[in-house]
């Protein structure tokens, strides 16, 4: 759908790109000439994708280890994919963790620890970044994965939400701090995408597929391209003039909410 040559010699870094959605991130902007590093914490995952994607004839990727919640080990992560690329121009935080659990059964190291990977991790990313991003000779992209439950709030995900919420604030901040640096900063909004981690734990696994697909207007899971699809599109020159945008890409769910009780 999009020219092959879209983000032809763009470098790009993928937070938790070595699954799920992350990785059809990975392969659509593989796909569309982008040098793409995958960045995560499990090396047998990244060598896994590596190796598959080289095998599908995409020799300019890389996967990096590092835990999102640690600052030295981002930036070494940003270092290595300059060293071998270039240059960075294209960043997606798309790493998160999340568990169903009520708030009043949740530990302070269950919050910590979803904040710290979702709006640390991504504050990790931003700024780790930041130089490479400012010298980019295309302009530099942020792109954020949140999820509109951070606007209407998530029971059972507290965490999650929250985190998501702190996000798309630091999306806006940084889209105004960062303008004039001529670097975008934008988010996406999946709905429930199938086939994910996600989907399985939030609602697959507790038996609430059908209710979340009742939700959603399309009436059902969106799939992880449609995701890349958005992701392409932002990392773009075609969005050119768009930042500090939230991207919903949910088959209106978020307009069709239904009580749980
Ligand atoms: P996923 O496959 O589990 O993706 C999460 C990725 O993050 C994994 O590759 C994981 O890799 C990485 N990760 C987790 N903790 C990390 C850490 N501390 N440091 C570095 N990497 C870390 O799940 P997904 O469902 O595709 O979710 C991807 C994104 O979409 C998330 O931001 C999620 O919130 C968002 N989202 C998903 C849905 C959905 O329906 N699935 C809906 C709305 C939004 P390692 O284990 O190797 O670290
Ligand atoms: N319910 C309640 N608490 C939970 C939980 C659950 N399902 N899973 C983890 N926790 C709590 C742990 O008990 C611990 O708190 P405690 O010290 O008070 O006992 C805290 O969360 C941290 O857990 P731990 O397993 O040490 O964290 P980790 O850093 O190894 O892993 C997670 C991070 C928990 C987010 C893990 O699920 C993960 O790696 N997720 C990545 C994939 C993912 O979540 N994908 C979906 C993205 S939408």
């Amino acid at each position: 759908m999009f020219a092959s040559d879209l983000l032809r010699d763009r470098v790009a870094l993928v937070t938790g790109g070595g699954s799920g959605i992350g990785l059809s991130i990975v392969e659509q902007y593989l796909a569309l000439g982008a040098k793409v590093a995958m960045v995560s914490r499990n090396p047998e995952r990244l060598a896994e994708a590596t190796a598959a994607l080289k095998e599908r004839g995409f020799d300019n990727v890389m996967g990096v280890q590092a835990d999102v919640r640690n600052y030295e080990q981002v930036s070494e992560a940003v270092r290595a994919v300059v060293h071998r690329f270039g240059s960075l121009d294209i960043l997606v935080n798309n790493a998160a963790g999340n568990f169903f659990c009520p708030t009043a059964a949740m530990s302070s190291n269950a919050w910590k620890t979803v904040v710290d990977i979702d709006l640390n991790g991504t504050f990790h990313g931003c700024r780790a970044a930041y130089e490479h991003l400012d010298a980019s000779s295309a302009g530099g992209c942020i792109i954020n994965i949140i999820t509109m439950q951070a606007l209407s709030g998530w029971p059972g995900a507290a965490h999650a939400a929250a985190a998501k919420a702190g996000i798309l604030s630091l999306t806006r901040t940084l889209a105004v701090e960062w303008g004039p640096d001529n670097i975008r900063v934008n988010a996406i909004s999946p709905g429930p995408i199938g086939d994910t981690e996600g989907a399985r734990r939030i609602y697959e696994e507790r038996g609430r597929a059908e209710q979340e697909r009742s939700r959603v207007a399309l009436g059902r899971f969106g799939k992880k391209q449609e995701v890349a699809n958005a992701a392409a599109f932002l990392a773009s020159d075609l969005a050119s003039f768009v930042t500090g945008e939230n991207l919903i890409v949910d088959g209106g769910r978020w307009l069709k909410y239904v009580s749980e009780k």
